[in-house]
């Protein structure tokens, strides 16, 4: 668990609390974090209360339902509302996760759903991290089929087994929930990869059809790339899709090792 406490001396503020749905009988107050780069102030916190009865039971119903009957200037991502795209992920309730699959009742703390960006990531606006460096190494690991062999007349072909080793890598969404949970990424993320990006990697290593794993595992064999790993576990325990890059990792570990001997 990602516990995002601000530290005393934060510049965060306390933000304006907006006023409470007129009528409503069951609410839920969210605090969020609030970011403008274009007003020069710090970051604040800004209260907000949902009306439950209006509003669908997932954290994300409650940024949209504030977004569009309270404050339109609140800015987050989202698209397929169904946990397949992970634009919505953000620390929620200080983990992690995807506001799309979350209920708001999973994640109150003393009563309040507390919302903050992925942490650790520069702030684009609001609850809007910039991702361009988390892209950038997806890209590097050049996540696509590589071969020599001349293409088949159809498709290239894999046996039900050979299938079966992608399964716990090719779910994967790219949200970054789990990169931005990993102590090793926050301290050298320009240089350590990340879990979701060597989970990613692992997914072409292990594809039977790649015909570039030697190379792939040049990329991949340096003491910053992959071996900041430290298998604080944290990546897995974020992950909305219940994959495990740490075991990702290890498994590239070994194939290190293996192509040694
Ligand atoms: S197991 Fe490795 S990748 Fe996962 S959180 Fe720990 S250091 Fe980061
Ligand atoms: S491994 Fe899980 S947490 Fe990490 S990017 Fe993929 S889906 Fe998100
Ligand atoms: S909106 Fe697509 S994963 Fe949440």
């Amino acid at each position: 668990m990602v516990e995002l406490t601000l530290p005393k001396n934060s510049q965060v503020t306390t933000g304006k609390t907006w006023p409470k749905p007129a009528g409503a009988k069951k609410l839920t107050e969210f605090r969020i974090y609030r970011w403008n780069p274009d007003d020069g102030k710090n970051p604040r916190i800004d209260t907000y209360y949902v009306d439950r009865e209006d509003c669908g039971p997932m954290v994300l119903d409650g940024l949209i339902y504030i977004k569009n009957k309270i404050d339109p200037t609140l800015t987050f991502r989202r698209s397929c509302r169904e946990g397949v795209c992970g634009s919505c992920a953000m620390n929620i309730g200080g983990t992690n996760t995807l506001a799309c699959t979350k209920g708001m009742d999973e994640v109150l703390v003393k009563g309040v759903v507390n919302i903050y960006p992925l942490p650790h990531m520069p702030v684009v606006k609001d609850l809007v991290p910039d991702l361009t460096n988390f892209y950038a190494q997806h890209a590097s690991i050049e996540p696509w089929l590589q071969t020599d062999t001349a293409a088949p007349e159809k498709e290239w072909r894999q046996s039900k087994d050979d299938r079966e080793k992608l399964d716990g890598l090719y779910e994967c969404i790219l949200c970054a929930c789990c990169s931005t949970s990993c102590p090793s990424y926050w301290w050298n993320g320009d240089r350590y990869l990340g879990p979701a990006a060597l989970l990613q990697a692992t997914r072409w290593l292990k594809d039977s059809r790649d015909e570039r794993t030697g190379e792939r595992l040049d990329y991949l064999e340096d003491p910053f790339r992959l071996y900041r790993c430290h298998t604080i576990m944290n990546c897995a325990q974020a992950c909305p899709k219940s994959l495990n890059p740490a075991k990702a990792i290890a498994e590239i570990k070994k194939m290190m090792v293996e192509r040694q001997i």
